[in-house]
């Protein structure tokens, strides 16, 4: 949550400390799980089980569908790596929770995002303000 490209394209939450990450676990992904069944999860290689991002689902009050996010380590983008989670969590979140469509949000100039997401299938549809500063994102979509 501090290397660059987080910090620029998804944004500086503060979570410098172990107990900074204690507690926006608690707070912000085991809510979601609590609340909806389904979260951002850890991905990790399946030989060494060494941590290499997050991949998942997540509902926002202000969007009316499920929105997929991800984010890898520096070391391990450029391998295929968000496609291949991403990919199984679309399929996950059709076969398990019965979503009919699901969308995505990047800043307007996060091209790596924009990239997978088309590869996903998702398109792109509109720009759309994020609460609560209002800053402008690209909304992609997409029917499963
Ligand atoms: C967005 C993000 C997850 C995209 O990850 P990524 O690693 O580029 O995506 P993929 O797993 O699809 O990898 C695709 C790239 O790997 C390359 N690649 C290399 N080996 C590969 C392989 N064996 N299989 C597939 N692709 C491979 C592809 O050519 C492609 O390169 P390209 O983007 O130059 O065309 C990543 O840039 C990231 O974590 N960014 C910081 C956080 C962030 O912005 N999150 C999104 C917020 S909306």
């Amino acid at each position: 949550m501090n290397d660059p490209a987080w910090l620029q394209f998804i944004g500086d939450f503060g979570v410098r400390t172990l107990e900074d990450a204690r507690v926006y676990l608690l707070e912000s992904t085991l809510a979601m799980y609590a609340r909806m069944g389904f979260g951002l999860y850890l991905t990790e290689l399946k030989e060494s089980a060494v941590p290499i991002g997050v991949c998942g689902l997540i509902k926002r009050d202000f969007l009316e569908d499920v929105d997929i996010g991800f984010a890898f380590l520096p070391d391990f983008r450029k391998q295929g790596y968000a496609y291949e989670a991403a990919a199984a969590i679309l399929a996950y979140g059709k076969e398990t929770f019965g979503l009919k469509r699901i969308v995505a949000i990047t800043s307007l100039d996060n091209q790596a995002s924009g990239r997978l997401l088309e590869k996903l299938g998702l398109h792109f549809e509109r720009v759309i303000s994020f609460p609560p500063d209002g800053e402008d994102v690209k909304l992609f979509a997409a029917h499963l």
